[in-house]
């Protein structure tokens, strides 16, 4: 058992989110701009063979946990290729999906067979309406199609992600638990971060009130649930059929007990969310560094890797766009 990755600040690295693509099919207002052109060039993105020996590295260094984001990470054309061969790295043990499932209903089947274990859905209403006016397109029932696909797929209990804003979707919150205690999904109220000129523009919104609200509306405790990798809390209801998780970096930061980093489509290594510390790894590949010299590269990034967003104190930090690292 190798030493592991450890910062700085002693928290072990074990979770790489890994960005397939920078596009999307839809615009949310808290993430693309709309007319938005800066994408990467096709010559940038990470090959596949690429992706694969930085992965087969940090899974070496002790990372077990991958999960593929975008953009919208289905738009990569054989995801689901890509996916059958980083579930097949040794130490790769939990490999997972973050979509806006427009096209999940087409990619389901072969996604689950390739080794994708858990999926997180983005969702902010089920008001069609509402819907296209979020992500700028009338894409609901498509989500819904992608939704029942997964399911008949065999995907475990699929978590429902929701961006919070105030003023656009805040009325629908209790809408979407009762929805998601019906069909069987994980809803988890996200918190809007400053990411971007979009993330800063879009209605934050402190979850805390809204939350003391649900747990007395809906019976919920608050429950010391592992259920993935990521920052999420947890409440599950008295009768534990049912759970709600919370996305709170702002009302009540989580950096202290962070285990991972992102990797772009072009190969950069972004050390925070919150932050721009980040190193490119693709010149690197392409100047045909050694095994032994990508892992102390590695190793010496993750040593500088921040302590903790600032979005807070310092909104206007980060002016990369979510979809350059899929959130
Ligand atoms: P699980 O493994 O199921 O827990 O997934 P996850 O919550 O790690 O992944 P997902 O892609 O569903 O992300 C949900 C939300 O959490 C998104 O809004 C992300 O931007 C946010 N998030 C994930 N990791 C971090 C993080 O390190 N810092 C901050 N501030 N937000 C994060
Ligand atoms: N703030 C919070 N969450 C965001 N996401 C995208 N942009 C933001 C933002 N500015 C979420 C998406 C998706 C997840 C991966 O990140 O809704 O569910
Ligand atoms: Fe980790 Fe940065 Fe996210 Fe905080 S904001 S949890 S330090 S990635």
């Amino acid at each position: 058992q190798p030493p592991g990755l450890i910062d700085a600040y002693g928290r072990r690295i074990d979770y790489l989110r890994l960005s397939v693509t920078d596009r999307c099919d839809l615009r949310c207002s808290y993430c693309l701009p709309k007319g938005f052109k800066g994408f990467e060039e096709p010559e940038h993105w990470l090959r596949f063979d690429e992706i694969e020996r930085v992965v087969g590295v940090f899974a070496r260094l002790g990372v077990s946990r991958l999960r593929l984001t975008g953009g919208e990470p289905l738009l990569r054309r054989h995801l689901a290729d890509l996916a059958a061969r980083l579930s097949a790295l040794p130490g790769v043990e939990d490999l997972s999906l973050s979509t806006n499932a427009t096209q999940l209903a087409e990619q389901a089947v072969a996604l689950r067979q390739a080794g994708v274990r858990r999926l997180n859905v983005s969702l902010d209403s089920l008001r069609a309406e509402r819907f296209a006016q979020i992500t700028g397109r009338n894409a609901l029932a498509a989500v819904l199609d992608g939704l029942a696909a997964a399911h008949a797929a065999g995907f475990g209990p699929i978590k429902l992600n929701m961006v919070v804003q105030a003023g656009v979707n805040e009325d629908e919150v209790a809408e979407m638990v009762r929805f998601s205690q019906q069909q069987g999904f994980i809803l988890r109220l996200i918190e809007t971060m400053p990411v971007g000129d979009t993330g800063r523009q879009a209605g934050f919104l402190d979850l805390q009130q809204l939350l003391q609200q649900l747990a007395v509306e809906f019976d919920l405790q608050p429950a010391a649930l592992e259920l993935g990798g990521g920052p999420a809390r947890y409440w599950r209801s008295r009768d534990g059929r049912f759970t709600v998780g919370a996305i709170t970096p702002i009302s009540q930061r989580f950096c202290a007990s962070c285990n991972r980093v992102r990797l772009s489509v072009d190969g950069t290594l972004y050390l925070c969310l919150g932050q721009n510390d980040k190193l490119a790894l693709r010149p690197l590949l392409r100047a045909g560094i050694s095994d032994a010299d990508l892992e102390q590269a590695i190793l010496h990034a993750i040593a500088q890797k921040p302590e903790k967003h600032e979005f807070r104190e310092q909104p206007q930090k980060v002016v990369r766009f979510m979809s350059a690292t899929g959130g």
